[in-house]
């Protein structure tokens, strides 16, 4: 059988059929038309070429179409794409399972599909937690202002709901906690004391660590980090590190709860976990929690299970994504991204309308000050510079793969100079 090729016929019919993410779909700028893409460079089909740097929103970790990580998914593809986890044992699925446990220094996985699906894996897992120790009272989150842990309904429950894109929902989601996230050694101490007077129906605490991301690029030190882990760890609440943004190596190690050699109740991966190959997401856990759905029957069990759960065309990808996050070393590219980016990004600090400069790792902000029409404006001339940068709220940020080029950084730098200008 031959395989279709797009015309420029099916272009303009699908895109009056697509809906698009996070978009006006009356008035929005077209789509760039993509022929492929190679490291970090996506190439279109006009014959124009942009230097990714925001990897595919922060997914594409080893650049695109890697060679190691497109020929161990085909050769995955010959032996077997799918097959249901309820039954079955394959050889990637397994094999993930224990290396990712092993990297990540958790105890047992549980595999689903997106980074908000893991999401959602935590909060049942929580819940589920404290009935089986006969505290079913504690069903309510602390999470914290300008956080984002994804588009689906438990997920939006964590989200900042006064400000955030989510805000409309209000009425109709879970009631959680949404907390500033303490600065200082005073606001520790009020955190303590809300969680102290609220222990009775906290289930747990869920943080980005060390950088709320699609909530607006915060950063805060792993000091405090630490003592909001020691807290929740203090009053038995569980701590869900939620790393599907900050995970490999994007801060500069394995994972931000390195920074603060802490061991969270919970842990959640998603896009990075696979490359950015495929679809893929996996929330871990200590033995403690797993051992609480141990028993005799069903009733103590975690009644859960996406369709695609463990597949294996995607744990083949985040098998060979693992090789390179084990082999690549990552740790002193991003080192060394991170003092490229701050000595870079710091000459825009006196620009007009600049209100912060920041990075850490492999992420550098600068925070402007413009209406937001303005801002999403930007996405267009960056593309006229040769660069995709995605601005959103008050934000110009990088985010490119871990392997990205010097020299392509630089232009990506360069760009944010010129237009900021
Ligand atoms: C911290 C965090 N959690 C969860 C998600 C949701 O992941 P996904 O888009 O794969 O559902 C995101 C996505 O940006 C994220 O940054």
């Amino acid at each position: 059988m031959t395989t279709s090729r797009l015309t420029p016929n099916d272009l303009r019919l699908g895109a009056q059929r697509l809906w698009l993410p996070y978009t006006q779909m009356q008035n929005h700028l077209p789509q760039l038309e993509i022929k492929t893409a190679k490291g970090s460079k996506i190439f279109l089909k006009d014959g124009r070429i942009l230097i990714d740097g925001i990897s595919s929103w922060w997914s594409v970790a080893h650049g695109y179409n890697h060679p190691h990580l497109v020929s161990e998914i085909t050769r995955q593809a010959k032996i077997l794409s799918h097959v249901m986890l309820a039954g079955f044992a394959n050889d990637q699925t397994y094999k993930l399972a224990h290396r990712l446990c092993k990297f990540s220094e958790m105890d047992h996985v549980f595999f689903s599909d997106s980074g908000s699906t893991a999401v959602e894996v935590a909060m049942k897992m929580a819940w589920q937690f404290h009935i089986n120790s006969g505290e079913s009272q504690k069903i309510k989150f602390i999470s914290f202002k300008n956080s984002y842990h994804g588009d689906t309904t438990g997920a939006m429950s964590l989200a900042d709901l006064t400000s955030g894109m989510h805000k409309k929902f209000q009425k109709i989601l879970l009631k959680n906690f949404s907390l500033d996230l303490p600065k200082n050694k005073n606001d520790l101490n009020k955190f303590e004391e809300f969680v102290k007077k609220n222990k009775k129906i906290l289930a747990g605490i869920f943080i980005e660590p060390l950088a709320q991301c699609a909530g607006g690029m915060q950063f805060h030190s792993a000091e405090i980090l630490k003592e909001i882990f020691n807290i929740a760890k203090k009053h038995k609440i569980l701590f869900i590190a939620d790393e599907c943004a900050v995970g490999f190596f994007r801060t500069g190690k394995k994972f931000a709860i390195n920074h603060a050699k802490i061991k969270p109740d919970i842990l959640i991966l998603g896009k990075a976990l696979t490359g950015g190959m495929m679809t893929l997401a996996a929330t871990l856990t200590s033995k403690e929690i797993f051992k609480k759905f141990l028993g005799n029957s069903l009733e103590s069990a975690l009644m859960h299970g996406p369709t695609f759960m463990g597949n294996p065309l995607a744990c083949a990808a985040a098998n060979a994504s693992l090789d390179l996050f084990e082999t690549e070393n990552y740790a002193e590219k991003v080192l060394s991204d991170e003092s490229f980016l701050k000595k870079e990004l710091e000459k825009c600090r006196k620009k007009k309308n600049v209100r912060d400069v920041r990075v850490l790792g492999a992420i550098g902000v600068i925070e402007i000050d413009a209406d937001r029409n303005k801002i999403l404006a930007l996405r267009k001339k960056f593309i006229e510079t040769g660069i995709f940068l995605r601005p959103f709220e008050n934000c110009i940020y990088t985010m490119p793969a871990l392997n990205i080029k010097k020299t392509e950084l630089q232009k990506i730098t360069n760009s944010i100079s010129e237009i900021l200008s």
